[in-house]
């Protein structure tokens, strides 16, 4: 359905996506993980001045925002409670919202949306937004999302920097040295990530002291995954990632197809490779040897079935 506007006044906001280096799962239990800004995709949401109820325009729905579907329940709350904070009247919108982050693959799509319609709609009020007030504006959807999130996702999209983030800890950022080559690759499975949070968490109702073991161990490599950032080791770095790896497969979160992809770009060469994000679908993360290296794992991952590749290079 084409929604006609009056096109007086147009604002928009723009966010990028993030990738999960190390931590995940364990991040929601208290452990540290480590998180990438992602450029290369991102949102942008268009506000304009329409006539009558608000009106959504995105790939996954078009229609009244009152009418939209529940998966998009997270973002209708983040739109109200950020028309309430700018005492903007629920009616005479159009958010148009594109985005070239595939959802439902751990790429922090739903986060980046959010917070890319709360910069639209600061600006559409001409108003200032705070860092923090973007985070708490999209922690209302990730927590639609996710059930409970522990906040690294809205943290790594705001960033320019990695970030290192432990829950109720202030961020730290951390300064690679040298360059680190990355593919990621997506499986073409939707990851559903409260499914797998809430997987985690049965697991550790079920064997506590085995499963925390886990959850310490994905902790621990953490911090050794900072140290090879830190100190330019490639080669540990992957090694690292094959170790995370491995537990988050205990912990029941990964799946045939990223396990797949892990074993194509392992056999390519790769320095290490992990899932990325929730898991059970999604992306893995895979480190290659240098820039030539990464195009070609990139491009032995779409001929194995990938459904989509992007090459990335994390600057020192
Ligand atoms: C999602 O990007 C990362 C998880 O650890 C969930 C969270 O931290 O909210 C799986």
């Amino acid at each position: 359905m084409q929604k006609t506007t009056t096109s007086e006044k147009v604002a928009t906001g723009a966010a990028q996506s993030k990738l999960i280096l190390v931590g995940e799962h364990a991040v929601v239990h208290g452990q540290p993980a480590i998180a990438l800004p992602f450029p290369l995709i991102g949102a942008e949401s268009i506000v304009e001045k329409s006539r009558g109820q608000i009106y959504l325009d995105s790939s996954l729905y078009s229609g009244p925002m009152e009418l939209a579907p529940s998966s998009l329940a997270g973002i209708v709350n983040t739109v109200k409670h950020t028309l309430k904070i700018l005492q903007i009247p629920y009616r005479d919108l159009l958010i148009r919202i594109r985005s070239s982050i595939p959802p439902g693959k751990g790429l922090g799509s739903s986060a980046s949306v959010a917070i890319a319609i709360v910069k639209s709609l600061f600006k559409y009020k001409e108003e200032q937004y705070t860092k923090e007030i973007l985070l708490q504006l999209a922690n209302i959807c990730e927590t639609y999302a996710h059930g409970a999130p522990s906040g690294i996702d809205p943290l790594t999209i705001t960033s320019d920097r990695p970030i290192w983030y432990q829950k109720e800890k202030p961020v730290d950022y951390i300064d690679p040295k040298g360059n680190f080559h990355f593919v990621i690759a997506d499986s073409g499975q939707m990851a559903d990530t409260k499914t797998a949070v809430d997987t985690v968490k049965q697991m550790l109702k079920q064997a506590p002291q085995k499963m925390y073991k886990k959850i310490e161990r994905i902790g621990d490599i953490t911090y050794q995954v900072r140290e090879a950032l830190e100190k330019s080791s490639k080669q540990l770095l992957g090694y690292l990632l094959d170790e995370a790896q491995k537990e988050l497969e205990a912990l029941g979160v990964s799946d045939k197809s990223l396990n797949r992809l892990i074993e194509i770009a392992k056999s390519e060469g790769a320095l290490g490779a992990k899932l990325t994000g929730g898991g059970n679908g999604g992306c893995i993360i895979a480190l290659a040897e240098n820039e030539h290296h990464s195009q070609l794992l990139s491009e032995k991952l779409l001929q194995y079935g990938a459904h989509n590749v992007w090459s990335y290079e994390l600057k020192g």
